[in-house]
């Protein structure tokens, strides 16, 4: 098989990883990747991902067997459509079912339909109305801009004050252009957070490991939000039924309520849950997988990935198994400033080999061959071992042994699983 993977990030360096374990896979390309890929032995293609033709001229050229779409302003643009119409197999959502992502206030309004547990909310345009729904609502309280913005259109407002701002920005100041034209607020909600990620096509899915991600860019939780700084799998601390809630009361009636909207669901269902008094809800929906999480979810994967999607793509029954020993736990090194401005061009530690997995995600050789930091995130070290604690013991000496002048990252992914 010929696979692509549309997407330049660690996930898809992970993902494209994996797809090539396979030995029915002779080539993986990715589109336009990065050069940390490369040394994986993954085929870079000059190609961006909002550039649909041209990707869809390449994999015809290359008899590209199906093509993985990572990203989701890829999916909200309707790729998955363009490669249907062309005639080539792709695996993600559609532009309509990807909504679940794109937009808050369908994602809110599929919940409310479909009876799934998620913070009580209002959808606003008008600012007025958005700011007495705040008042009488009273703080804490969540704004959030309708549309896609980097991960960063979220404020968790402590007071009526910080909300109304926040909803001012978004909805008077444009902030966020369109994705904020209109607003979605909502009731706070207080719990543990946890990802649960599933393969999807229609009614059929497959959930993995569940997994924790560390958004804020300094350790102790402080600092801004970032795309994430660290992830581990599974949380040892989340029991078994807490799982077998989210699939029975979150998964499935979303993906019924998808198919009864005439969006039948294909690809990677996201699901950033809370485990509240009540029982586990819904923070988001996202319609791909996640950006640490999949370098650590799919170094877990015991089946062959390329196999597993053929079968899926065909309506098959695949046949996944992961590793049930174990935790996985990966740290993101990051460019000094992320996720506001920062310096590119610092010159990167040698690629980790053996029990340690380098992943790039902002990796560019320089004229001389050497790798060099080119993004806000950089790489990201991935191992697998007994225990939380054990993973972090590997990833932390390994750090202090390379060269992070002008990068940074947490020193404490995964302490909170040790601590409970
Ligand atoms: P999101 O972009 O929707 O994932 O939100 C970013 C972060 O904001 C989440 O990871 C949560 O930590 C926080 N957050 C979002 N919605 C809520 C909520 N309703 N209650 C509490 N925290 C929230
Ligand atoms: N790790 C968060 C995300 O991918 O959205």
């Amino acid at each position: 098989m010929k696979l692509l993977v549309v997407g330049s990030g660690g996930r898809e360096h992970a993902i494209a990883k994996k797809l090539l374990e396979s030995e029915e896979v002779e080539t993986v390309f990715v589109a336009p990747g990065n050069d940390g890929m490369g040394l994986d032995g993954l085929e870079l293609v000059d190609i961006g991902i909002s550039e649909h033709s041209k990707l869809i001229a390449f994999a015809k050229a290359e008899a590209v067997d199906w093509t993985f779409i990572g990203p989701d302003d890829a999916l909200a643009a309707g790729i998955v459509d363009d490669f249907h119409q062309a005639g080539l197999k792709a695996f993600g959502p559609t532009r309509l079912a990807a909504e679940l992502e794109w937009s808050k206030d369908f994602a809110k309004s599929i919940m409310a339909k479909y009876k799934v547990p998620t913070a009580a909310y209002g959808t606003f345009a008008d600012f007025d109305e958005a700011k007495d729904y705040i008042e009488a609502q009273g703080a804490p309280i969540v704004v959030k801009a309708d549309g896609l913005a980097l991960g960063k259109g979220v404020v968790v407002a402590e007071t009526v004050e910080q909300a109304v701002e926040a909803a001012r920005e978004m909805l008077l100041d444009n902030k966020f252009g369109d994705s904020g034209a209109r607003v979605v607020i909502e009731e706070f909600l207080d719990g543990e957070e946890f990802s649960l990620f599933a393969f999807v096509n229609g009614d059929k899915f497959y959930i993995m490991p569940t997994a924790q991600d560390h958004k804020r860019a300094y350790d102790g939780d402080e600092g801004p939000n970032t795309g994430g700084m660290g992830a581990y799998a599974p949380v040892p601390h989340l029991p078994q039924s807490v799982v077998d809630a989210s699939v029975e009361t979150i998964v499935k009636p979303v993906l019924e309520g998808m198919i009864a909207e005439g969006r039948p669901y294909l690809g990677i269902l996201y699901a950033g849950l809370i485990l509240t008094e009540d029982g586990p809800k819904v923070i988001e929906f996202n319609a791909r997988f996640g950006d640490p999480e999949t370098q650590i979810i799919l170094p877990r994967l015991t089946s062959d990935l390329a196999q597993n999607i053929t079968d899926i793509l065909a309506g098959r029954e695949p046949d996944i198994t992961w590793l049930d020993t174990g935790v996985t736990l990966g740290v993101v090194v990051a460019s000094e400033g992320y996720p506001l401005a920062y310096e590119k061009g610092v010159k990167l530690p040698p690629k980790t080999e053996g029990e340690i997995i380098t992943y790039y995600a902002g990796a560019k050789f320089d004229p001389n061959m050497n790798l060099r930091s080119n993004g806000g995130r950089v790489y990201m070290l991935v191992t697998t071992a007994e225990s939380v604690k054990a993973a972090q013991d590997n990833i932390y000496k390994e750090l202090a042994e390379q060269e992070t002048t002008g990068l940074f990252y947490r020193h404490d992914i995964g302490s909170k699983a040790i601590k409970d």
